[in-house]
């Protein structure tokens, strides 16, 4: 009896540390789609990536006074925090980094704020707020007119003054036209 038991005791350990590793460690949860979304909210240039939902220049300009003009001043036009308006856009060097200025693609502005503002509370706004703040600061930097809607169709389609000017310091590193995002 006791060699028995003594006998199956280790092989009975042994199959179930088998089990176990074919199991794998048992470590973690497995990822849903619906937990990959909430990460998954980059924004590409081109628009790829822009969620539903829209949002107008005078819906923004209520949220900005409440939600961002503590920081970056009345108009956006700077406080403690970086001018997010500036003087119209000119090409040079020197010229202050302001959106207008110094950001090739207006899409990024929709990344940017929905990822990283407000700075004390980054991805507690809702998309239409992104896109109303996003048509805000569009329209106060003369960019849109103060009625029109912002969404994933309309957003894309405003140019940045200086979406052309940019010089790549490795050129050859750029994707060429035609071929996949990097
Ligand atoms: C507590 C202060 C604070 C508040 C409130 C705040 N921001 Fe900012 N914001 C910052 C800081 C600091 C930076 C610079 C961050 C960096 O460079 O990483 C910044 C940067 C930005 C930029 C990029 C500017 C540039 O030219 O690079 C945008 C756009 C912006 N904020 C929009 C907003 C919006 C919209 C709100 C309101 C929803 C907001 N911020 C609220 C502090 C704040």
């Amino acid at each position: 009896m006791f060699t028995r038991s003594f006998l199956l005791l280790p092989l009975a350990t042994l199959l179930l540390a088998t089990s176990a590793l074919a199991a794998g460690p048992n470590l973690g949860m497995p990822l849903t789609q619906a937990d990959l979304a909430a990460w998954d909210i980059f924004v590409f240039p081109d628009g790829k990536g822009l969620p539903k939902g829209s949002g107008t220049a005078a819906e923004g300009s209520a949220i900005y006074a409440q939600k961002c003009m503590h920081c970056h001043g009345e108009g956006a036009k700077g406080g403690i925090s970086a001018a997010l308006v500036g003087a119209p856009p000119i090409k040079s060097i020197d010229a202050p980094k302001t959106i207008a200025n110094f950001w090739p693609y207006s899409t990024t502005l929709f990344d940017f704020i929905r990822r990283a503002m407000p700075w004390q509370q980054p991805r507690s706004l809702t998309d239409n707020e992104v896109y109303a703040l996003t048509a805000y600061l569009l329209a106060q930097n003369k960019l849109i007119g103060e009625k029109d809607v912002m969404n994933a169709q309309a957003l894309p389609k405003v140019k940045m003054p200086n979406r052309d000017n940019f010089s790549p310091r490795f050129p050859e590193l750029m994707p060429r036209s035609g071929e996949k995002d990097l």
